[in-house]
Formats: C-alpha cells, structure tokens, sequence
C-alpha cells in the first residue's frame, strides 16, 4: 500500500491509471476507522481495480466549539486496517496543502443544508461539500462509496456530483451498527461506560417509529411522538431533533406512504450522536 500525502502526488497517480484503463474506487474518512469503515472499504473494494482511502480530518466541517482539536487520531492503526484490506493508496494530505494560502473557494448546497444536521451545525456542510469536491478532484474516482449512517451528508454529495457534473458513481452502504443498535462511529469513543451503556436509546426511538410505520401509523406527528416517547424514558439523552422526512427531498412527512426516513441526533452529556432508519410500508 502506497501512503500519498502531497495532493499533487495522488493526481498524478489517478491521472496515470486512468490513461491505463484502470477503475479507480474512493472511500473518502477522516480516519479513527472503524468496522462501519471497513465495510466501506470492502465494498469499495468488490466494485473497483484500485482503491484509494483518504484519512483527511478536514477543519473547515468543525465549528470552534466542536471537537477538532481532541478528534482521534490512530494513524499507524488506521494504515493498518486498510493495508488489511487491500487499499491501494492511503491519502493523507496535510491542512496546508489542502487550504493553501489565498484558498477561496466554497461549495455550499443551501437547500439539503438547510435542515437537520445543517441546522445544529450551520457550517458544516459547507465544508463537506467543499472538501468533498476537492477530494474527488485529486482522486478522480469512478466510483465512491459513503455510509447511509450520515444520511444528510450522502444526499448532499449526490447533489453535488449532479450538480457540477462530477461524473462519479455514488454507492451509498448500510448503516454498520454495534450488537445493541448504536451506529458505529468515530465518536463513540468519547462515551463514558455509563453515556455507552444508554446510548442504543437513540437506535431504539428511530425502531419504535419504524414498528409504529409497519403497524399501519401514517400521521408524521404521530410518528414523532412515538419516538420521542422513546427517548423521554431517558432524561440524560437530549434530543437536537427527531424528523420523520421525504428520503428524496428530507422535507418532514405529514402523511407516509410508501417511504419514509426517520432521523435523529441526540447529545449525551458532551457527545452528540446521529442516527437514521429508511421505513418501506409492506
Ligand atoms: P467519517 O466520519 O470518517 O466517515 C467516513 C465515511 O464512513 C462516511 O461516508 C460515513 O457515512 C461512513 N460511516 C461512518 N460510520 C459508519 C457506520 N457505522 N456504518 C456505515 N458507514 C459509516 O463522513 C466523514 O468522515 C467526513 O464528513 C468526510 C466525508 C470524510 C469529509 O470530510
């Protein structure tokens, strides 16, 4: 596995493979990887003859008082899981050659931002979008592959790639979750045993709605309640929001018919956690 850092270096790699014919498959991360990553990356793996993952944790997603500074940083760990797992090129680009001086450029996808995730975080998505965009420029992946755990994140970057042309292939992969239901992530780690053991609560409010769903329940309000009862029963978990929404559009649902997805992040003491359920009706 070949480790890249300069942006110049990888695009030059993806530029000569290209001219060989070769298919190139992107998990773009910001490292402290996980089995929700892994997967990821095998999927990645199945669909493509060369493999690049970046662990890149860019800056301009966190806002001042999120948790830049202490985000894990398990490098040598992270190199060797996608050494495990056939990676060919680990991109590791620096902030500086990533953000340049004079760096001026913003991606920003105000409509799918607006909500949710873009709401609680208002510049984050910019930031995705922007180093998303730039990721792919020096990768120029055929194919790249997100997780559905960031549901709001992954619709975004569909939108992009429609939007400025960027002719890759989207694959969206299934939330990869803990034998009690958490959805695994990077942040996990921050958890106390205590904030660990309650945090399934989240998963199980999203699963309450979905049962309620499959019960024969349509009403978007009564949908919600249900969920929210769910997380009542913990009065430790605060709920940011809970969102019964058009998977399409992510605007809340009245009435659901065929499909829905269910949303929701809440904080438990410092951690906030994200999670989301897609409901078909039989
Ligand atoms: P990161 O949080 O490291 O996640 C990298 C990718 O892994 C994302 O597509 C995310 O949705 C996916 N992922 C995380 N946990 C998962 C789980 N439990 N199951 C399935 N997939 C999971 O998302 C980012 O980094 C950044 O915003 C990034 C896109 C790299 C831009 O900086």
């Amino acid at each position: 596995m070949r480790i890249i850092r300069p942006p110049k270096t990888m695009a030059a790699w993806s530029q000569r493979l290209h001219r060989e014919g070769v298919t190139i498959g992107f998990v773009p991360t910001m490292g402290a990887l996980h089995d929700g990553h892994r997967a990821l990356i095998r999927a990645a793996r199945l669909q493509c003859d060369a493999l690049v993952v970046s662990i890149f944790v860019n800056p301009t997603q966190f806002a001042p008082t999120e948790d830049l500074a202490k985000y894990p940083r398990p490098i040598a760990k992270d190199r060797a899981l996608c050494r495990a797992e056939g990676v060919d090129v680990c991109f590791e680009p620096g902030v500086t050659a990533m953000y340049p001086e004079g760096f001026d450029t913003v991606v920003t996808v105000p409509g799918i931002a607006r909500r949710w995730e873009g709401e609680s975080r208002p510049h984050h998505f910019a930031g995705v979008a922007t180093v998303v965009t730039k990721l792919f420029g020096m990768v120029r992946p055929d194919i790249a592959v997100f997780g559905q755990k960031d549901f709001q994140q992954a619709a975004l970057v569909q939108r992009v790639i429609d939007d400025l042309s960027l002719g890759v292939k989207l694959i969206v992969y299934p939330t990869v979750r803990e034998q009690d239901g958490l959805a695994m992530s990077s942040r996990n780690v921050y958890l106390s045993a205590t904030e660990r053991a309650l945090a399934p609560i989240l998963n199980k409010s999203l699963q309450a709605g979905a049962a309620a769903i499959k019960d024969g329940a349509t009403a978007g309000r009564k949908i919600h309640a249900v969920m929210t009862q769910v997380l009542r029963r913990e009065p430790a978990a605060a709920v940011d929001y809970l969102a019964v929404c058009d998977p399409d559009t992510l605007t809340p649902l009245e009435s659901v018919r065929d499909r829905a997805i269910l949303l929701g992040a809440i904080r438990i003491g410092h951690v906030r956690l994200i999670d989301n359920v897609v409901v078909r009706r039989p």
